[in-house]
């Protein structure tokens, strides 16, 4: 016993940027922005938390999976950008749907969705709860530094979820951690100790564009073998790959080490930008919304970012 999908939901706020947009704050193109990314426009927001944004897209997911807040029986969201530390996420998530049950966040940045997912798994394979409503939500334009050309061109903010309950269909996984900073960090607020002796950080996203880049790359194909070969069919058997929407170079390179065609790999990362831990669970929404996704396919989902972090599964649909 395992889980199903009963359920998807997405939103992104209604504010879009595009690249022109971008070029009149820092010396960037669109040219270079959708050639070396891929990205054409993102979403940000001007007054909505990750929190509210997450509720939109819990709402989404329990309409079409049938089900009202007294059904939920946990929450767990997955941010880099909560509003507030306490409450969580998820907290504010459960306010405000009405619902009852323990919540919680879990953080690994952009894999922190599919480190989410793991753990519902867990709690409904031990009997402990039925339906679990899961969440990638993030403000990024928060922690961005808008000066920087380096990142603030890349990300966006936005929200996913999806209900799930016992079933059959998570057929393997895994989730990996790699500890250290060096190579993308996001420093915590470091308030106003009179006894605080560390260097101050920057308040916003450092990444090592190249070290992530290959990392990324590395990972993807490496956990997608993983968990093909764990779930005992074939890479030829895939019929959908979701994996996080960082940079449409490495899905590109991620397509032809695989030899799964490109056709099959979802790509919405020209109209959101990279949004962290919501990004995988927006993707898989997505393409559930378009009708692509048929009962009985084979979805591999792959995720990587900070921590250094990455995670991968693979779902029966
Ligand atoms: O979600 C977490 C996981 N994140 C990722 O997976 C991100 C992985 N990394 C990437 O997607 C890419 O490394 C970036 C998009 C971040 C950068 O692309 P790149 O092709 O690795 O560029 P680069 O850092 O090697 O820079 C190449 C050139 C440099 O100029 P010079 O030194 O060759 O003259 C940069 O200064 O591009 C320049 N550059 C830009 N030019 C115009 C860097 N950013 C920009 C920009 N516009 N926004």
């Amino acid at each position: 016993m395992s889980i199903k999908v009963l359920g998807t939901g997405y939103y992104v706020p209604p504010k879009t940027l595009t690249n022109d947009d971008l070029a009149q704050m820092v010396d960037t193109s669109d040219e270079w922005i959708t050639q070396r990314v891929g990205v054409s426009v993102r979403h940000v927001s001007e007054t909505e938390t990750a929190s509210d944004m997450a509720v939109k897209a819990a709402l989404q997911a329990m309409e079409q999976a049938g089900v009202s807040a007294e059904d939920i029986d946990l929450i767990i969201s997955a941010s880099i950008t909560p509003e507030t530390l306490c409450p969580t996420v998820a907290g504010w998530v459960q306010k405000h749907i009405g619902a009852s049950c323990p919540a919680f966040d879990v953080s690994s940045a952009c894999s922190g969705f599919l480190f989410a997912l793991d753990t519902a798994v867990s709690y409904i394979v031990r009997g402990k709860v039925k339906n679990v409503l899961v969440i990638g939500a993030e403000r990024l334009s928060k922690i961005v530094d808008w000066t920087d050309r380096n990142t603030c061109v890349i990300f966006g903010d936005g929200a996913g979820a999806a209900v799930v309950t016992a079933g059959d269909n998570y057929l393997s996984s895994l989730i990996y951690t790699a500890g250290g900073d060096e190579v993308l960090k996001i420093p915590s607020h470091a308030g106003n100790s009179p006894f605080y002796k560390n260097e101050p950080d920057r308040p916003y996203i450092f990444m090592d564009g190249q070290e992530t880049f290959k990392f990324a790359v590395s990972k993807i194909v490496k956990d997608i073998k993983e968990v093909t070969e764990e779930a005992g069919i074939t890479l030829g058997q895939i019929d959908h790959v979701v994996t996080h929407q960082a940079n449409i170079r490495i899905i590109d390179y991620a397509s032809k080490r695989l030899g799964i065609s490109k056709e099959k790999f979802f790509v919405n990362i020209d109209k959101y930008g990279n949004t962290s831990a919501a990004s995988v669970p927006m993707a898989l929404a997505e393409l559930n919304a378009s009708g692509r996704l048929k009962r009985g396919d084979i979805v591999a989902l792959s995720a990587f970012g900070g921590g250094l972090s990455s995670a991968a599964c693979i779902i029966k649909w």
